[in-house]
């Protein structure tokens, strides 16, 4: 089983663990290459759709680890209970549904020894929340297949490490991996430049919800610039 770029980098980010929750398994690709690769010992593949979840038994079966993942039909961490499992990945759903899928099983969430997440669109939404609720940063990443670029959030729940002291733009780009030097950093930058830029060009109306959206945008873009021409110096 050849994993995809963006599979193979919430991997790359795994602990060894007895067991984790892969919450919208879909294929199961993910409980699969852990189990197999002795990553965790066992993992739930969990999904609230039929048609995934059976499309993930079938693989689980054709790879005879039947007896190590087991699938679970329902929404978010409603399949799992309290410290039945060690590690939590999330990954191919919006920004807003895995924040909220935290949220709705905090106690939870709260215990988990890491969490992988890989928003496959508003990741600055996620980040946010992350960085304003408690969630200390292990490690983040980039990584770019098929022509998109996919951002990873390793977290740990802390009681108290709330970060209060960003800008709402800070939310855009990780300050971790700026910190980090990424090497894919600047040209995500860049992309983000071109898709602000781009946002900004749609707002046509001369009304006041729409002056005041297209000065949010640009003051998005003055930072992307300024962190850019930063990077670019150093
Ligand atoms: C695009 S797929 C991502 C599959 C896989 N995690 C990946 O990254 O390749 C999203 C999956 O999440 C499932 N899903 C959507 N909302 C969910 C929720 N609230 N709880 C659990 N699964 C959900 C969908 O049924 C779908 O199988």
């Amino acid at each position: 089983m050849e994993l995809s770029i963006r599979l193979k980098s919430i991997i790359n980010l795994m602990d060894s663990c007895s067991s984790i929750v892969d919450v919208g398994t879909d294929h199961g690709y993910i409980p699969i290459y852990a189990v197999k690769n002795g990553i965790c010992k066992t993992a739930i593949a969990s999904d609230i759709n039929s048609g995934p979840l059976k499309k993930a038994e079938k693989n689980i079966v054709n790879e005879e680890l039947k007896d190590k993942i087991y699938c679970r039909k329902g929404g978010g961490l409603s399949t799992v209970s309290v410290d039945e499992v060690e590690a939590l990945i999330i990954a191919g759903m919006g920004g807003n549904l895995i924040r909220d899928i935290l949220l709705e099983d905090i106690e939870k969430v709260k215990r988990y020894e890491y969490i992988i997440l890989q928003p496959a669109q508003n990741p600055e939404v996620l980040r946010e929340f992350l960085y304003k609720n408690s969630f200390e940063v292990i490690d983040e990443d980039i990584c770019i297949d098929e022509g998109k670029f996919y951002e990873l959030f390793k977290v740990k729940y802390i009681e108290d490490v709330k970060d209060e002291s960003k800008e709402d733009t800070d939310y855009e780009i990780s300050p971790y991996l700026i910190k980090k030097k990424h090497p894919l950093i600047l040209d995500y930058i860049e992309y983000k430049i071109l898709y602000y830029e781009k946002i900004k060009n749609y707002i046509l109306e001369d009304t006041e919800a729409a002056r005041e959206r297209k000065n949010s945008v640009q003051c998005i873009l003055n930072r992307l610039e300024e962190l850019r021409k930063c990077l670019l110096k150093s």
